[in-house]
């Protein structure tokens, strides 16, 4: 099963993947943070994406598709942290997964609104080789900047500047919000099913919205609490 998750930056997708990946087995493939893996890798791909990433623009349709093709590749149950993000990408996700014969994908969308982005995004600290995320009044680490797993220290995302999150919140309603519509159809041919699109309320405590998603996920909802 492939799960996607949709939703503004800071909303709390890759917080909710890991959780759900710890208890269900899903795997969650996040393509910020294996942008953010080729750009401190310095591969052709990272440097390529540096830019757009550093603008708070998206990362071109074809890059990411390449990328994400060879990352699903024996791939059964995943949990899509940021892709697709265009109408673009989500075409070409239902293209490669019938050109397997496997079943389309289910999106939840995490419904939260703009104004608390903000303040998630400027206490956020990140594990950078993991990927785990805290945040330094929502969901502190055990030990202030460090990391709960390994102790390394925490640090803050070059794009988590206010200036540059602005952008990337203007460019999800631009180009990522589309898909809710694309999701949410019916489809009159029948050839693809409708209303594939499950929203959360993403505003409230990590644990209550874990159980949200893990009920939209088939999951058993005592299983993320
Ligand atoms: P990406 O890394 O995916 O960033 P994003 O979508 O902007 O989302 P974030 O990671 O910022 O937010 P999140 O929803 O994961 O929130 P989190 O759980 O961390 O992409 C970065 C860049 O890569 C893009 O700008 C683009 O350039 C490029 N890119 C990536 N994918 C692409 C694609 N498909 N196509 C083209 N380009 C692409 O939570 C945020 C904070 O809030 C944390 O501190 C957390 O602890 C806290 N928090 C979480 N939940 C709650 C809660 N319920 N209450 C209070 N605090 C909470
Ligand atoms: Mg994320």
């Amino acid at each position: 099963m492939i799960l996607i998750f949709l939703g503004p930056p800071g909303a709390g997708k890759g917080t909710q993947a890991q959780l759900l990946e710890k208890k269900s087995g899903f795997r969650q493939i996040s393509t910020g943070d294996l942008l953010r893996a080729h750009r401190s890798n310095k591969t052709e791909l990272g440097l390529e994406a540096q830019g757009y990433m550093d603008r708070g623009e998206l990362v071109p349709d074809d890059l990411i598709i390449r990328m994400m093709e060879r990352e699903l590749d024996g791939v059964n149950d995943a949990i899509l942290d940021g892709f697709p993000r265009t109408v673009a990408q989500a075409t070409a996700l239902d293209e490669l997964l019938q050109r397997k014969g496997r079943s389309l994908p289910g999106a939840i969308l995490f419904d939260v609104d703009d104004r608390v982005l903000m303040e998630r995004l400027a206490g956020r600290l990140t594990h950078v080789a993991s990927g785990r995320t805290y945040h330094t009044k929502f969901n502190p680490p055990r030990v202030a900047g460090h990391d709960d797993v390994t102790n390394d220290l925490l640090v803050q995302r070059d794009d988590d500047k206010e200036e540059t999150v602005r952008k990337r919140l203007a460019t999800y309603h631009d180009q990522t919000a589309p898909l809710v519509k694309f999701y949410d159809r019916s489809d009159a041919s029948g050839m693809l099913p409708g209303n594939r699109l499950t929203t959360v309320n993403a505003f409230g405590e990590i644990n209550a919205i874990a159980a949200q998603i893990a009920a939209a996920a088939g999951v058993h909802p005592g299983v993320c609490s």
